[in-house]
């Protein structure tokens, strides 16, 4: 099993990983805000699905920046893992779910494989987005602000590929 570990700045991004965790539950033990983490939490787990909101202008949450000097000191070498934004495609056309790019490096540059990162662009209106590679976001985007209603169903197109990429491989925590 893995855990999920999100950030959030008002509280949105916690039922949003409740309904991760329900279409994940053969994979995900435990969903914890990162504030509350510690590093050798993330370190025990071979399959971890990180996220949050994407706030300020494309920025990660204050929670997540408060624990990346912790994040830098772990090795993702083994670890699968894999990525959700919360945004507002409306309110911040120019940088929507941004925020997802900057967990997606980080992961990577610590030795990390991100898993079901080829996600359809379809369905969503925005100018840009830094969370665009090869022309899909690298992860998981609802907007609870525009689109609450198709959250569900976003969750469960995702979570089939994430199931397809982990299986049941990840070992118990
Ligand atoms: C001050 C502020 C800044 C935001 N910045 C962005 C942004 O740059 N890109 C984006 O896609 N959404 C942005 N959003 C939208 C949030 O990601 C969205 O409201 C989200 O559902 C909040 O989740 P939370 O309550 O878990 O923090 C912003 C919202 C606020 C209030």
């Amino acid at each position: 099993m893995g855990k999920l570990f999100y950030g959030t700045q008002t509280g949105t991004t916690e039922g949003v990983a409740e309904v991760i965790q329900k279409n994940l539950s053969t994979l995900v033990s435990e969903i914890k805000c990162i504030q509350f983490a510690k590093k050798e939490e993330l370190e025990a787990c071979d399959f971890l699905v990180l996220g949050g909101s994407t706030w300020g202008d494309g920025e990660l949450t204050d929670d997540w920046l408060d624990f990346f000097p912790q994040m830098d000191q772990i090795s993702f070498a083994g670890k699968k893992v894999a990525l959700f934004s919360l945004g507002d495609q409306t309110g911040y056309s120019y940088n929507f779910v941004s925020a997802m790019r900057i967990l997606y490096n980080k992961v990577i540059e610590l030795g990390g494989e991100v898993v079901a990162c080829r996600v359809s662009k379809e369905g969503f209106e925005f100018d840009h987005s830094e969370s665009i590679v090869d022309g899909h976001f690298v992860g998981l985007v609802v907007d609870e602000v525009n689109e609450p209603e198709l959250t569900e169903q976003r969750v469960q197109v995702w979570a089939q590929e994430v199931l397809r990429a982990v299986g049941n491989t990840a070992v118990a925590v």
